[in-house]
């Protein structure tokens, strides 16, 4: 086991309290009734800890798991080998669940209900339909975008558990954990520099201390490291006080200068990055700062998220100086 492996269970895994206890509590049922666990769905931003927690699950349940992602799976035949590999209790997770093309979402139906699933076999007049039976299994699904999936996928999960940030103190916690694997030490300063560059993201925390790791290792430095480091490290990634990258600042500022609200379409032209980056990572991040908000008519930054850029509010008289 290396040593950046997942936490591998409950205990080593850090926030998330009411996902854990749900968990928790459906685990501990299943068992019980000697059943196999309800189908769950993991939502919340990238690196906040889907696939950690379906591996922790699935071996607490003493289950295998099956991944797959909604990408790899191309048609409804792409299913077939996969499903009936499950045995009694097994999970299939299907990572980025929302990108599951709408045949292979439909032919999952049957599977879920009925334990059964549907190939054709032959072709033309002497085709038959086959009905290939499946043991009980547990459906994970894992997303970054909810409103991406169907209604009828999701009505067909029994629990939707929502991974939030994690606080300023987890962030500690996790680093904490994470740079002492790393054999890294690090000063109260250091540790507060990181933790607000990290966004409240595990994932981003695991970076930022490999990338520490290696400015130090290449500079040879003895003892801890400290904040200026720490600042050093982040202008030089382009991350400011408020943890703001790049592409976050582009964001802000073209909404400031355009001083109206715009789409994620718009806004993916103007600051060139994919809309789905940019929903799945910037935004939810300047809105969790009070940055940006998101109405109706489109994205809107607010006279916050104008002064991280050093711009005024876009409603604002122009200055008469
Ligand atoms: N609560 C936590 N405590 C400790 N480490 C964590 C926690 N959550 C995540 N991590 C670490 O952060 C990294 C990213 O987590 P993970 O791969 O589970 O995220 P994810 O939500 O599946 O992301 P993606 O949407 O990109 O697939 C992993 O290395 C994991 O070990
Ligand atoms: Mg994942």
């Amino acid at each position: 086991m290396g040593a950046f492996d997942r936490p591998q269970d409950f205990e080593d895994f850090i926030g998330q309290e009411n996902v854990v206890d749900t968990l928790e509590v459906k685990i501990a049922s299943a068992q019980k009734r000697g059943r196999p666990l309800d189908h769950l769905l993991l939502q919340g931003r990238p690196g906040l800890g889907k696939t950690t927690l379906a591996y922790i699950v699935t071996r607490q349940m003493g289950v295998q798991i099956k991944v797959t992602s909604g990408p790899a799976l191309t048609k409804a035949g792409d299913l077939a080998a996969i499903l009936t590999s499950l045995e009694e209790g097994d999970v299939l997770f299907i990572d980025e669940i929302h990108r599951l093309p709408k045949a292979v979402e439909e032919a999952l139906y049957p599977a879920i209900e009925d334990l059964a699933f549907d190939v054709i076999v032959g072709k033309g007049p002497g085709a038959r339909l086959l009905r290939l039976s499946l043991n009980p299994f547990t459906l994970m699904g894992a997303t970054t975008r909810i409103s991406l999936i169907s209604k009828p996928l999701r009505s067909r999960f029994t629990s939707i558990l929502r991974l939030s940030a994690y606080d300023l103190d987890e962030v500690a916690e996790i680093l904490d954990l994470y740079a002492g694997r790393l054999s890294l030490e690090l000063d109260s300063n250091a540790k507060k520099e990181l933790a607000t560059a990290c966004r409240g993201v595990p994932r981003n925390a695991l970076q930022l201390l490999r990338h520490l790791r290696d400015l130090s290792v290449v500079s040879q430095r003895k003892g801890a490291i400290d904040g200026a480091l720490v600042k050093r490290a982040l202008e030089g990634l382009g991350i400011d006080s408020y943890g703001l990258d790049p592409v976050d600042r582009l964001v802000l500022t073209a909404l400031a200068k355009k001083g109206r609200a715009l789409g994620l379409r718009t806004l993916s032209l103007l600051v060139g990055e994919e809309e789905s980056a940019l929903a799945e990572v910037n935004e939810p991040y300047l809105v969790q700062m009070g940055f940006l908000e998101l109405t109706p008519k489109g994205r809107v930054v607010t006279s916050e998220g104008c002064a991280a850029v050093g711009l005024p509010p876009p409603d604002s008289p122009p200055s008469l100086l």
